[in-house]
């Protein structure tokens, strides 16, 4: 069914790379839509088991690409340089639409020039990956990037079918030209994954074991996306190099500033740096999900004791109020710790606040 309660029009999903988009996608679409069969490609054999188990997938195969045949839409969700090479498998079956998730769009619709072939993108993702990391809702409020190549004749009906597809699993589609997707993306997702990462090697550079245990919430926040499957993202950013570059330029002369002002005791200026980032950084949209995971966190201060986080899951629930995602962080041993809540939106992060601290909580 579409979000409004039609049927789609889609009967058969193919799904190749069942990791954690691939997997996320064929969950959301068995438990959000009427599509009853979705077959997958994987070369993990156990990823395929599982999903066949758990009735996610209704067939699977390790290689042969004929499973996806009668297709009405197959979504390709394998690393980009395996989609990259995929052109000639993928014209030998009769598939009605095919379309992809890379995180580049132009090197990826260069690759696969089929008549056939729409370029796509969800926003949504994770530092996690694999089929037992994915989950159906990941892509709710999550924009979702429609790229049409020039060479492209796939008919409008079918993609607002695909379209009414991305609504029914949550997510809010997007068209805009693959330039325009590669030099956003570079700006809001790959660069901070080279930034995140830079700042963790640097630090593991540094390390004389006191720093690591000094790291609190900042250093973990900045970081979290560091612990991104490498060989994923050194494909992805090779493959954005072209709008990677000019960006990364950029950010080395926004660094250079705030050098310059530290150099020169500069105590107006890095305010000033510091107050422009602020600014941006609580405008962002926090009822959308995107590259940047923007969602209401809560952060609640516990003592280390026993039951302190089913008392506050039930201080919420009697409050109504939904827990998108908890993360424990004990980094102060023996002295209790920090839960951070995600929540939906920011009511409820308010609404939340009021209820932990009246429970006598401090939160922040
Ligand atoms: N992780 C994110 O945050 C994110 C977000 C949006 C889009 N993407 C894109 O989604 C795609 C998949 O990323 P992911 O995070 O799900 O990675 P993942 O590692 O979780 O999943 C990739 C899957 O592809 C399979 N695979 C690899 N080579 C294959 C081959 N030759 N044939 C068949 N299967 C093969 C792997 O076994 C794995 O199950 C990438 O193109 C990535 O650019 C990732």
């Amino acid at each position: 069914m579409s979000s409004e309660g039609k049927p789609l029009g889609i009967r058969k999903v193919g799904i190749v790379g069942l990791g954690l988009i691939g997997g996320s996608l064929a969950k959301a679409i068995h438990g959000r839509t009427d599509i009853k069969e979705i077959v997958a490609i994987d070369k993990d054999e156990a990823s395929l088991k599982m999903a066949e188990e758990e009735g996610v997938i209704t067939g699977s195969s390790c290689d042969d690409v004929s499973i996806l045949s009668g297709c009405d839409v197959v979504i390709l969700c394998a690393p980009v340089d395996v989609i990259k090479n995929m052109q000639d498998d993928l014209a030998k079956v009769d598939i009605g639409m095919i379309t992809d998730v890379g995180s580049v769009k132009q090197p990826v619709m260069d690759a696969i020039r089929l008549p056939n072939f729409v370029g796509g993108h969800p926003m949504a993702g994770s530092e996690r990956y694999g089929y037992a990391c994915s989950n159906g809702s990941l892509f709710e409020n999550a924009l979702y990037v429609i790229c049409l190549p020039e060479y492209s004749e796939v008919s409008a009906n079918m993609l607002q079918s695909f379209e009414e597809l991305i609504r029914a699993i949550g997510a809010i589609p997007m068209r805009m030209t693959a330039k325009e997707h590669d030099e956003r993306v570079a700006a809001v997702s790959h660069l901070p994954h080279i930034v995140a990462s830079s700042l963790s090697l640097l630090m593991a550079n540094r390390d004389d074991g006191a720093l690591s245990r000094m790291a609190a919430g900042g250093f973990r926040d900045i970081t979290r996306i560091a612990s991104s499957n490498s060989k994923l993202w050194a494909g992805i950013t090779s493959n954005s190099r072209e709008a990677l570059l000019p960006i990364l330029d950029e950010y080395i002369d926004t660094l250079t500033k705030w050098k310059t002002a530290l150099e020169n005791n500069d105590s107006a200026e890095l305010e000033k740096l510091f107050a422009q980032g602020a600014i941006y950084r609580d405008h962002l949209d926090i009822n959308l999900r995107g590259a940047l995971e923007a969602s209401a966190t809560l952060n609640v201060h516990v003592e280390d004791k026993p039951g302190e986080l089913a008392r506050i899951t039930a201080i919420l629930g009697k409050g109504n109020i939904n827990i998108r995602n908890i993360n424990i962080r004990n980094f102060r041993t023996y002295e209790g710790g920090q839960v951070s809540l995600l929540l939906g939106t920011t009511k409820e992060a308010v609404e939340a606040y009021a209820l932990l601290k009246e429970a006598g909580y401090v939160c922040d």
